[in-house]
C-alpha cells in the first residue's frame, strides 16, 4: 500500500457561496465545481490547489454530520484526505493496529473516490479520510 499525496483539506462552512469568493478570487484557485454527496448531507466544492485541493463542505440538512461540526465548533477545518492506492489494505492496517476508524469498510465518496474515515482518536486529534480513486 502506497500513500500518495494530500488530496485535499476538507473546510467546514455555513455556506459555500459565502466562502468562494475568498479561494476562488482573492487566493486565486481554481473553482472545480460543486456536488451534492446526499449519503453525508453535504454540498462540496473543489478548488485544486496543485496536487491537492481544498473542499468547502456545506450542510444540506440539519442533521448532517457537518451541521453538528459547525453547531460545536464554527467553521474550520474538518478533515484531512490522505490519498493511496489501496484503499482496503490500507483499512486492513488499521484494523490490524488497532486504529479506530469510523468506517470499517470503504464506500463511494465524491469525485469518484472510494473513502473511509478514520477516527480523531486513532490520529491525535485530526479526522483523516482515506481515499482511493476508481474508474
Ligand atoms: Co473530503
Amino acid at each position: 500500500m502506497v500513500v500518495e499525496k494530500i488530496a485535499h483539506i476538507g473546510i467546514a462552512v455555513e455556506s459555500i457561496e459565502q466562502w468562494i469568493g475568498f479561494y476562488r478570487d482573492v487566493l486565486g484557485l481554481e473553482y472545480g465545481g460543486s456536488e451534492e454527496v446526499p449519503e453525508q448531507k453535504v454540498r462540496v466544492a473543489f478548488l485544486t490547489i496543485g496536487e491537492s485541493s481544498i473542499e468547502l463542505l456545506e450542510p444540506t440538512s440539519e442533521d448532517s454530520p457537518i451541521a453538528k461540526f459547525l453547531e460545536k465548533r464554527g467553521s474550520g477545518i474538518h478533515h484531512i484526505a490522505i490519498q493511496v492506492d489501496d484503499i482496503e489494505a490500507a483499512l486492513a492496517k488499521h484494523h490490524e493496529a488497532g486504529a479506530q476508524l469510523i468506517d470499517n469498510s470503504s464506500r463511494i465518496g465524491a469525485h469518484k473516490m472510494k473513502i473511509a474515515f478514520v477516527h480523531p482518536k486513532a490520529s491525535g486529534g485530526v479526522l483523516l479520510e482515506l481515499c482511493e480513486p476508481y474508474h
